[in-house]
């Protein structure tokens, strides 16, 4: 798994390891639960780690997700979301004992969902290097999967949406909760279930992988609230629209993923459901 130091990646590996996959950790800088650590958009040395593991698949975590530093540093987006993707794509080809699947991003949506995989609207850098990433893994017959997750960052260093969001309630500091963004995120417990299938049946192609049904952010936050038993009264509806940011963000990324659903035999869950399975670590006791 490549990029297996980031917060999927801390999720991933032990639940792949659980189904009774082999699991090979790549990271970059981060490397005390990485068994090799090298750049992905050095050729040489991407290709000697895939000689010497000689993967059946490689899961592609590897990316530059700070969208605010894409829109600042276009060419470090290039590198890590574009250039890795070629070098991988490069050493597989169209090898048939190896299967790309490529982690993409609900962030190529944007408009009036929800949205099935054929027609994007870029509106940023993060947006448009990941769907050009896409394009560099579509040649080596990859599973491009479009997605968007939430639930504990298990030690990553990162934390996910849902952990700010506890973290902020719990804390009970103010948080904007934004009416004019929607998506439809899965738990990665849930999303490790998914990959385990498309291990099971590789299949090429673009899918997005989400919740069904979604909802607006602020309906998350107030949905994990419930959920978590947490007092509100720091929540104050608005829209992301308000704000200054440097890159422009979609409204709408709700996936319609009804082809995924078709092609691995796999129900997917609503996004209340996922809200509600949200393991809550931390609590104060
Ligand atoms: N986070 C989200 O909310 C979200 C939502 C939708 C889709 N996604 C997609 O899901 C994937 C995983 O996201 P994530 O949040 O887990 O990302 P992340 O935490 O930022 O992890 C990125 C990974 O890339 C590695 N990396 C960075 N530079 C590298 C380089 N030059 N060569 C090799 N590896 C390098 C990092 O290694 P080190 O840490 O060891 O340096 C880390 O393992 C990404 O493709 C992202 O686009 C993320």
């Amino acid at each position: 798994m490549t990029g297996a130091t980031g917060l999927l990646g801390h999720s991933l590996v032990p639940q792949l390891r659980d189904f009774g996959h082999e699991v090979v950790a790549h990271g970059f800088s981060n490397v005390s639960n990485a068994d090799y650590q090298v750049d992905l958009c050095d050729l040489a040395s991407t290709g000697k780690m895939l000689e010497e593991i000689q993967p059946d698949f490689v899961i592609n975590l590897v990316g530059c997700t700070d969208v605010d530093l894409c829109e600042q540093n276009p060419q470090l987006a290039f590198k890590l979301n574009v250039r890795s993707v070629e070098v991988l794509a490069h050493w597989i080809g169209r090898r048939r004992d190896c299967h790309l699947i490529q982690i993409s991003t609900d962030q190529l949506y944007d408009g009036d969902g929800s949205h099935k995989e054929d027609v994007v609207d870029i509106v940023n850098v993060y947006a448009l290097s990941k769907y050009t990433g896409e394009l560099a893994a579509r040649p080596a017959g990859a599973t491009v999967l479009r997605t968007n997750f939430f639930g504990p960052a298990a030690g990553a260093s990162k934390s996910s949406f849902s952990d700010w969001v506890l973290d902020k309630l719990r804390k009970q500091e103010a948080i904007t909760a934004f009416e004019d963004v929607a998506f439809s995120p899965l738990l990665m417990n849930t999303l490790g279930k998914a990959l385990n299938r498309v291990m099971e049946l590789p299949t090429a192609g673009v899918f997005n992988l989400g919740s069904r049904k979604g909802c607006t952010k602020a309906d998350f936050i107030f949905a994990v609230a419930k959920h978590a038993r947490l007092d509100t009264s720091m929540v104050t509806r608005g829209t992301q629209a308000q704000l200054n940011l440097r890159a422009r963000r979609p409204g709408n990324m709700v996936m319609d993923s009804s082809k995924f659903e078709r092609e691995f035999g796999f129900e997917l869950p609503t996004t209340e459901h996922e809200i509600n399975g949200l393991e809550l670590t931390d609590e104060p006791g």
